[in-house]
């Protein structure tokens, strides 16, 4: 066992699905339910470990260009992992949320995902966000709309939009930033995910598939954020405290062992 500062929150790039289908000549649609098992596990290893927000890319604005046979696959699986996944939120007290242009679902799967919300929303254990129909830029024109129709009003004026502003406006306005975004599969983009939240998150690519991710991978992501500085323009040490993180005990990891000295990590805003 070993202690080290727990991430805040972590976003995940569930990306590999197709491949590790391909890889055993199954069907794409296989990738993507073995891909809704690593979803469950992750979600159970976040909590163990005291993650506080876990944000994971579940389908992107632009994923809707797929052949409509896979975003009906995608869309038909949502719906079933969702229901089947209550009991074990309602166990592990975690609460559903959603971001991305939900506008866009399935009245049935929107339906579902509302229902979910609501019967999770008294939850605090973690929060558990789905990013469904997002994407980062489309996050972004959406605010801007709003609050350029908040200046046509005469209710903003333009030298009051700032940051912070800003960011109230985003679908992620309740959650802090994210410290860790991990992607699987190896590619190093971030496909159009939390753009301006990421400014300054720890990014982290495994090798690993989507549908095979564990938590040894999930500790082994952790064990390698624990050990970096974050300096957030400043220079080495800095010249004010960031909050220490609480630092509850992981299990070991093969990969490495933390430099559990660190701290200044993952503090709710
Ligand atoms: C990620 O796996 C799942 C979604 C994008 C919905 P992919 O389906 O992108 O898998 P690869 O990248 O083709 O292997
Ligand atoms: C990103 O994966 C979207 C999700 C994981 C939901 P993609 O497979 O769609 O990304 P690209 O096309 O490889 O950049
Ligand atoms: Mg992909």
């Amino acid at each position: 066992m070993i202690a080290t500062p727990i991430p805040t929150h972590i976003a995940i790039i569930m990306d590999g699905n197709g491949r590790w289908a391909k890889a055993r000549g199954l069907p794409r649609y296989a990738g993507h339910h073995a891909g809704a098992e690593a979803v469950s596990r992750t979600v159970e290893a976040c909590c163990e470990l005291g993650v506080r927000v876990l944000t994971l890319y579940a389908f992107s604005w632009e994923n809707w260009n797929r052949s409509p046979e896979e975003v009906g696959d995608l869309m038909g699986l949502l719906d079933v992992f969702l229901r089947r996944e209550l009991p074990k939120l309602r166990r592990h007290q975690v609460r559903l949320q959603a971001i991305g242009r939900l506008k866009e679902l399935p009245a049935a799967q929107r339906a579902t995902l509302q229902e979910i919300i609501a019967q999770t929303a008294s939850f605090d254990r973690m929060t558990l966000i789905l990013a469904i129909s997002y994407g980062g830029r489309q996050e972004i024109i959406d605010a801007v709309r709003r609050l350029a129709q908040r200046v046509q009003a005469g209710s903003l004026q333009p030298q009051e939009i700032d940051e912070e502003r800003f960011s109230q406006q985003l679908d992620t306005a309740p959650w802090p930033d994210p410290d860790l975004l991990i992607r699987t599969s190896g590619e190093q983009r971030l496909s159009n995910f939390l753009l301006w939240q990421s400014s300054y998150t720890e990014l982290y690519v495994t090798a690993t598939l989507w549908p095979d991710f564990s938590k040894q991978d999930l500790v082994a992501a952790i064990t390698d954020y624990a050990r970096r500085e974050r300096r957030f323009g400043r220079t080495q040490g800095g010249f004010c405290e960031v909050p220490s993180a609480h630092t509850p005990v992981l299990p070991s990891s093969d990969e490495a062992e933390a430099d559990s000295s660190q701290d200044g990590v993952g503090t709710i805003r």
